[in-house]
């Protein structure tokens, strides 16, 4: 019991359930929380319909969107950097994605290695976790299994995504999140 209880405070301001996405003045996806799970360290988000410009290939994939976003685009737009950036994780590799805001039409990528993409209205399992530094991908791994161990219910287990608050050069706490699909 005592032991728990050391472990609990140890973990708190690391426990962080709950705790809103960090998106400041930034544009970020709408959501609702659908499910709160203590035990489970969870919650389940039902994000609205959204739209996102991504990347599949290799390497590079931040400095590939940045620049569709500084104006690497049919129409030479520039578009605010927003929040989360989000990584996808399948067998057949990593895509990074830039959620845009639903206020424009997205324009046309002219980079053929990035694509826009439209989620409809989906839920996730969420689980939050805070690092002092940006988290390593052991860490993720770890986050993740907590969270397949934990949820209480059908996810699809072909694809898992990390999502990321703060630009590399930020100092102290960090936000981060593992999602699944909810099925
Ligand atoms: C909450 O999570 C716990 C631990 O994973 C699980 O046993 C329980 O069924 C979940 N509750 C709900 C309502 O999903
Ligand atoms: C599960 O994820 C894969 C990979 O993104 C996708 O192709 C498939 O349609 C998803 N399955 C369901 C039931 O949503």
């Amino acid at each position: 019991m005592q032991t728990a209880v050391i472990f609990l405070l140890a973990c708190l301001p690391f426990f962080v359930l709950g705790q809103q996405p960090p998106c400041g003045n930034r544009d970020c996806p709408s959501y609702t929380r659908t499910q709160l799970n203590v035990t489970g360290g969870y919650e389940v988000r039902r994000y609205d319909p959204s739209q996102w410009v991504v990347t599949s290939a290799p390497g590079r994939s931040f400095r590939r969107l940045f620049r569709y976003i500084g104006g690497f685009n049919d129409q030479g737009a520039k578009i605010s950097m927003t929040v989360p950036v989000l990584r996808a994780q399948r067998a057949s590799g990593s895509t990074m994605m830039f959620y845009l805001p639903n206020t424009i039409v997205p324009p046309t990528p002219t980079n053929p290695d990035v694509q826009l993409l439209d989620i409809p209205v989906k839920e996730f399992y969420v689980r939050v976790f805070n690092t002092n530094s940006k988290p390593q991908p052991t860490k993720y791994q770890q986050e993740l299994q907590a969270l397949k161990t934990a949820v209480d219910g059908q996810y699809n287990d072909t694809v898992s995504y990390t999502a990321g608050y703060h630009s590399p050069w930020h100092t102290g706490v960090r936000q981060n999140e593992v999602w699944l699909e909810k099925l």
